[in-house]
């Protein structure tokens, strides 16, 4: 067993009581937390990245809505749209997450903390919580938000019906250049295809 995967195996020990209470209070988290990984696992291998860099890709998208374990049910499971002073507070879980991470002791914290932090800042700028744009944004959390928002869109939520492949994929080309990364959608679009997550 390789180094990166004994920091996996540590992470979800230490984690573990973390993302069970964050099930209980959203059932969708597990299996979400799931197919993200794995999506950006091959994303991270289509981009050429590093050992390294895969392992700590997968870590952060492991934990990468853990800070949303600080957000009120009210507000997480409100069925419908968010007040604006609700979605202020939504928004807060980038930084939340962050602050959770940067206590565990494992390696390359700092890095991983950074990902969740930037993983909802939006290719044109628009996103959170720093408005960073472009290459400002870490690879690896574009790569994160690629596969975050794809899953997200194919499953149901108490705010939306789940979509299928086609109309998920039709969403994600829209995206392309303001909240995705054109190049990372389009390496996406490719490996979607013949992966077992694809979507009906
Ligand atoms: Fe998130």
């Amino acid at each position: 067993m390789d180094k990166i995967q004994l920091d996996y195996n540590k992470l979800c020990l230490c984690t573990e009581a973390l993302r069970c209470a964050l099930e209980h209070r959203d059932i969708h988290t597990q299996r979400h937390s799931q197919r993200v990984i794995a999506l950006s696992e091959a994303l991270g291998i289509a981009c050429q990245l590093s050992a390294t860099e895969i392992g700590i890709l997968k870590i952060s998208a492991s934990l990468h809505d853990i800070g949303k374990i600080g957000i009120p049910d009210n507000i997480l499971l409100k069925p419908g749209t968010l007040e604006p002073d609700q979605w202020l507070i939504m928004k807060s879980h980038a930084q939340k997450g962050e602050d959770i991470i940067k206590k565990l002791e494992i390696q390359n914290t700092p890095a991983i903390a950074n990902i969740v932090r930037h993983h909802h800042e939006h290719y044109d700028g628009q996103g959170y919580p720093d408005q960073l744009s472009g290459e400002q944004i870490p690879i690896l959390s574009r790569i994160l938000s690629v596969a975050d928002s794809y899953d997200a869109i194919t499953q149901s939520r108490s705010y939306h019906q789940a979509k299928t492949h086609h109309q998920a994929m039709q969403i994600i080309h829209g995206e392309k250049g303001t909240k995705l990364d054109p190049k990372i959608v389009d390496l996406f679009a490719l490996l979607i295809e013949t992966s077992q997550y694809k979507a009906q």
